[in-house]
């Protein structure tokens, strides 16, 4: 059988990750997260496939497509769209699939326009302010529901 797929996906300027704003997003760059994660997932028995794109549609799209291949689980990082994106939202909520919201800064202590999120009531679970290691737990317990689901 073929392992779990579980999709990373990165919004607006997260590509900037490590040079953008790194006393509040940390020094670790995307391609070392996403790298770190395949190889997490691969010791766990996870398929991890990884996108980000600054244009809302670009996501949109790779959602619809989560849709068909096979994706289990999606662990997303919205970035600023957290905050203003009905269309991501519906699209999220269209793969009926479970997800995990990850913020690396802890949106609650910073301004109040990041307080809100479109987001958060249809997630699993919501993990915001332990920086890269955010996607590392989301991962885990992505491991751990599927594996509780096939028992
Ligand atoms: C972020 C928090 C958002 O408010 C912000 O717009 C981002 C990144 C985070 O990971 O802390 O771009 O999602």
């Amino acid at each position: 059988m073929n392992p779990p797929r579980i999709l990373i996906l990165h919004g607006p300027n997260l590509n900037l990750l490590g040079q953008r704003e790194p006393h509040i997003y940390g020094s670790t760059t995307l391609d070392q997260i996403n790298g770190s994660l395949v190889g997490l997932g691969a010791d766990l028995g996870l398929d991890v496939v990884h996108f980000q794109s600054n244009h809302e549609g670009g996501l949109i799209d790779r959602l619809h497509a989560a849709r068909l291949d096979g994706t289990r689980w999606i662990i997303i990082n919205p970035a600023a769209y957290t905050h203003t994106s009905v269309a991501l939202r519906d699209a999220i909520a269209a793969t009926d699939l479970p997800f995990v919201e990850v913020h690396l800064s802890n949106v609650y202590r910073r301004e109040a326009f990041r307080h809100r999120s479109y987001f958060s009531d249809l997630a699993v679970a919501v993990i915001s302010g332990c920086g890269a290691q955010g996607y590392e737990l989301a991962l885990r317990h992505a491991a751990a529901e599927l594996s509780n689901r096939k028992n």
